[in-house]
């Protein structure tokens, strides 16, 4: 490179020569592939999205789409395919399921159980105190459950499965369901139909018996059979809150008391972003009779637990509109603007901007939260808007 003198300064500078990043055909090949592949998974999302607008009934979109064999298994492929090719190596959808795990071992083997209900025990107790009820002598009535090594293995449901990411750890006795299995262990089961029993009233070793006797397709399970259910990815797929809401719900009725539901939502913006959308869901969950109890944001994702604190879910679902608030950006999205979405650089419009203030005002010290026991949603000034987040949205 030549020096070249500066005829204002009279200093010498050095010309720099335009600098080009090689990067290996490899690695462009690679990443070719990879958008190619997850191009196929969002394609058949953005299809059922455009059908129901379009049509309206998720009923019958939902049983065409189940009938369409030929794109049912384009996508297990794809998603068989990143997950062993490009995730695994690039740690990039490994990490949901690592967090999953951990969190189960944290709250089931690690006292973590123990410690949520001795608060949520504390907090009845100072309850009862202030109130009426104090005074009519009534003992509070503990029921802290046994802990699960005790029992043997955590009971884990997939759903959603594809290719059984949780099979390789043994303190899970997993079962993997998905419309479309992508390996053999996962079972045939559209979980949006599955039947649900009565609760079996057997010794935990006799349910372990009935789980591995199991076999493909499954129609019906008892009720209160596991310890964890996970959506990983998998509320995204339906293109109504309606789907994702009965999702929710079965959920609930297939968890014993204190069991998890794990939550795991696509979301490649910053983490405030969307944090009325995660209120939402997080108001919508609990009035099943769920708790949150831990919630992070990866780059790609929202990471969500919640436990089962009640065999009751709230009644008033109606005036509520609680299954319209498992709402997701992409509902209100037309294909052009989903289109738009995929680029990653956007302007924040002033209710992202409004959402983003709300957040810092919220943010916690550390963005892995663990919940007191007691409603954070009670201490938000704006309650009533959250209530209603979908008119806000309009
Ligand atoms: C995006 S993939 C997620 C796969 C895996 N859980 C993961 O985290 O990588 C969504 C999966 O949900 C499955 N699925 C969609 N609707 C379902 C339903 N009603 N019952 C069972 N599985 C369903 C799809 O077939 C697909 O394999």
């Amino acid at each position: 490179m030549d020096p070249v003198n500066n005829a204002e300064t009279g200093e010498t500078e050095t010309e720099l020569e335009p600098c080009y990043v090689l990067i290996p055909k490899e690695t462009r090949c690679k990443k070719k592939e990879q958008e190619k592949l997850s191009g196929v998974v969002k394609n058949v999302h953005r299809k059922l999205r455009r059908k129901y607008r379009e049509v309206g009934d998720f009923e019958k979109i939902w049983r065409e789409h189940c009938e369409d064999e030929q794109t049912l298994s384009e996508y297990a492929l794809a998603m068989r395919n990143l997950a062993d090719n490009h995730w695994a190596k690039t740690c990039e959808g490994e990490g949901r399921i690592e967090w999953c795990r951990s969190v189960c071992q944290e709250y089931f083997q690690d006292g973590g159980m123990k410690r949520m209900l001795e608060k949520d025990e504390k907090s009845a107790r100072l309850a009862m105190a202030m109130s009426a009820t104090a005074l009519s002598d009534q003992p509070y009535s503990s029921s802290i459950p046994r802990s699960v090594p005790q029992l043997g293995k955590m009971r884990l449901l997939d759903v959603g499965s594809c290719f059984n990411p949780f099979l390789k750890f043994d303190e899970f006795l997993t079962v993997g369901i998905d419309i479309v299995p992508a390996v053999e262990s996962v079972y045939k089961c559209d979980f949006l139909n599955l039947q649900l029993q009565q609760p079996l009233q057997l010794a935990g070793d006799t349910v372990e018996a009935f789980l591995r006797q199991l076999r493909s397709p499954i129609d019906a399970l008892p009720a209160q059979l596991f310890h964890v259910v996970v959506f990983s990815l998998l509320l995204s797929y339906f293109p109504s809150p309606y789907q994702r809401w009965i999702c929710c719900k079965k959920a609930h009725e297939l968890l014993e008391l204190h069991g998890l539901l794990l939550i795991i939502t696509p979301d490649s913006s910053h983490q405030n972003r969307h944090t009325f959308m995660m209120r939402s869901w997080r108001v919508a969950v609990e009035s099943l009779g769920f708790r949150r109890c831990k919630y992070i944001k990866f780059s790609h994702m929202h990471l969500i637990a919640f436990r089962k604190v009640s065999l009751a879910t709230t009644s008033d679902l109606v005036s509520r509109n609680y299954p319209e608030m498992l709402y997701i950006p992409q509902d209100f999205q037309s294909p052009e603007e989903e289109d738009y979405t995929d680029v990653p650089v956007q302007a924040r419009s002033d209710f992202e901007d409004d959402q983003l203030a709300w957040g810092f005002m919220e943010l916690p010290d550390t963005p892995y939260d663990s919940d007191s026991g007691e409603s954070q949603s009670s201490s938000v000034p704006f309650l009533h808007e959250l209530e209603d987040p979908i008119l806000l949205q309009s």
